[in-house]
């Protein structure tokens, strides 16, 4: 007998980008979104529309393009912001306008200075207002979890009453615990005369870590449906649940939850760092599934008794969830169809065969300071080549930094600005510092530095180094990507493309913020 179905809603692209730092451009959205379909995620929330041109056009853009997922947009309860959303949406082959409004008393009352009466009619009319273009309307009441029972059901019978086809329960502000939550989504559809009549979906925030299993509790006790998730558990504060980990609960303990769903989980891994290398949110190593630890054993016992039966300490296979061994894939030798059809292989799609002709060249590139290409480099690379707009403000041309044991570091940088080239030298605490210091005489960004962080690309010392910087300004957050086999170099390219970012005008309005 086939098993009841549990719809996965991403919401990469929307609640985690709100992570401060995460903003992505419409190309980087794009790809993600690509990745996601191939993945076979229910519903892509692809962005907010009416908070920026920006997310405006990468929503219509993902709309024009996702074929074999729902692409979803969400807007507050307001017509100037669900005509966005439905204007940007429209071309899609199958859609979705997703509206809020809080519900719990200290939201109404604080932050929306509204009576319960006045939010239980702008319920009905935005859904009303949603429906009329749309079949397949979602409604959220925003801090659900801490809303009173009584109101939320009148809130929820009248969006469902006026066409809501699902209802998303949020506990916006990771409050709640399992059975609680769980018994909560029971009671309201036990409550409400036609809660039959929609697909009943919970949205958790991980402030206390419990996202999943308040998640999964929503489903098993409460009757939930759909799970609204984000790769990696991105997402505002503490994140959003992990839609890896949800997925991988449901498959491998497929006794317990009598549910499936139907994602390609060999996408799991591939889209977990296409992901991180967009955001620069590195992944811990100790990350459930994901992690670059999940399935290294390093105890002796351990590892015995995997190379005996993989079942001893293992539940699922790495290769379950895409991962592959460090195979070196590629070399100097490596032609251009041998590149093209590698990148294919691990879910790696240009847009044009101009973008193929740059990142083979860029693969050249590499390929002449690193014997071994392996998958890792790849995605490097070609995240490294997506982040870098075509509309760069600044450019690293060169630089070269010295320093050693009880000498103060140099550097010597030059940019171009807009295609012309000037050079700066400074010094520094260490060759980074005097390089950052460089790159700043001639940017005079002013920005602050908030992070500076280094990954290894791959094992080895020959490995690529990953660099994040994150940089503010103006209460504007970004994250800046660079990866190349010095790691001062990777540290350069990773400033540059932060102040690129800085320089790029993606303002945008946090959903939560204002009706
Ligand atoms: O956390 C939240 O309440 C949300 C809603 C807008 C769904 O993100
Ligand atoms: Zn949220």
């Amino acid at each position: 007998m086939s098993k009841e179905k549990l719809i996965i809603f991403d919401t990469t692209m929307r609640d985690g980008e709100q992570s401060p730092g995460a903003s992505m451009t419409k190309d980087e959205k794009l790809r993600i979104a690509r990745a996601l379909e191939r993945m076979r995620v229910d519903v892509i929330e692809a962005g907010f529309p009416a908070s920026s041109n920006g997310d405006f056009e990468a929503v219509q853009a993902i709309a024009n393009t996702i074929k074999d997922s729902v692409v979803c947009g969400l807007c507050r309860a307001n017509d100037r912001d669900i005509q966005r959303g439905i204007d940007a949406l429209k071309g899609a082959k199958a859609w979705r306008v997703h509206t809020f409004i809080a519900t719990s008393p200290l939201h109404m009352k604080v932050k929306l200075r509204m009576s319960p009466e006045q939010v239980l009619e702008q319920t009905r009319l935005s859904v009303r207002y949603a429906k009329n273009a749309c079949p397949d309307v979602e409604f959220s009441p925003e801090d659900g979890s801490r809303s009173e029972v009584d109101f939320l059901c009148r809130v929820l019978e009248a969006a469902i009453a006026e066409g809501a086809t699902t209802i998303n329960i949020p506990d916006t502000v990771g409050y709640a615990v399992p059975e609680q939550f769980g018994a909560f989504i029971r009671t309201l559809r036990e409550k409400i005369p036609n809660s039959d009549k929609a697909v009943w979906s919970v949205h958790c925030h991980n402030d206390l870590g419990m996202a999943v299993a308040n998640s999964l509790a929503a489903v098993t006790i409460g009757g939930a449906r759909q799970i609204e998730c984000t790769i990696n558990g991105l997402g505002e504060r503490a994140g959003n649940t992990s839609l890896e980990e949800i997925v991988m609960a449901v498959r491998t303990r497929g006794d317990f939850f009598d549910l499936e769903t139907r994602l390609d989980t060999t996408q799991i891994v591939p889209t977990s760092r296409l992901v991180s290398q967009i955001t620069g949110f590195v992944v811990q190593p100790n990350k459930a599934v994901v992690g670059a630890n999940a399935f290294a054993h390093a105890s002796g016992i351990h590892q015995d008794g995997v190379l005996k039966a993989r079942q001893t300490y293992e539940i699922m296979t790495a290769e379950d969830v895409g991962w592959t061994t460090n195979r070196i894939v590629l070399g100097k030798l490596s032609g251009r169809s041998a590149f093209k059809q590698r990148l294919k292989e691990i879910g790696i799609e240009l847009e044009s065969e101009d973008a193929y002709n740059k990142a083979f060249q860029r693969f050249k590139d590499l390929a002449d300071k690193k014997a071994d290409i392996f998958d890792e480099d790849l995605q490097a690379l070609v995240a490294q080549q997506a982040g870098a707009s075509s509309d760069e403000h600044w450019r690293l041309v060169t630089m070269n930094q010295a320093s050693g044991m009880g000498e103060r570091p140099h550097a010597a940088v030059v940019l171009a600005e807009n295609g012309s080239e000037r050079r700066a030298d400074a010094q520094g605490d260490g060759p980074v510092d005097a390089t950052f210091k460089a790159i700043e005489t001639l940017a005079k960004s002013g920005a602050e530095l908030l992070l500076y962080s280094v990954n290894a690309v791959t094992q080895g010392t020959e490995s690529q180094g990953e660099v994040t910087v994150r940089l503010s300004r103006g209460g504007r957050v970004v994250n800046g990507v660079g990866a190349d086999t010095d790691v001062i170099v990777a540290s350069a390219k990773a400033y540059v493309n932060a102040l690129n970012k800085l320089e790029s005008k993606m303002e945008r309005v946090n959903p939560q913020h204002q009706l």
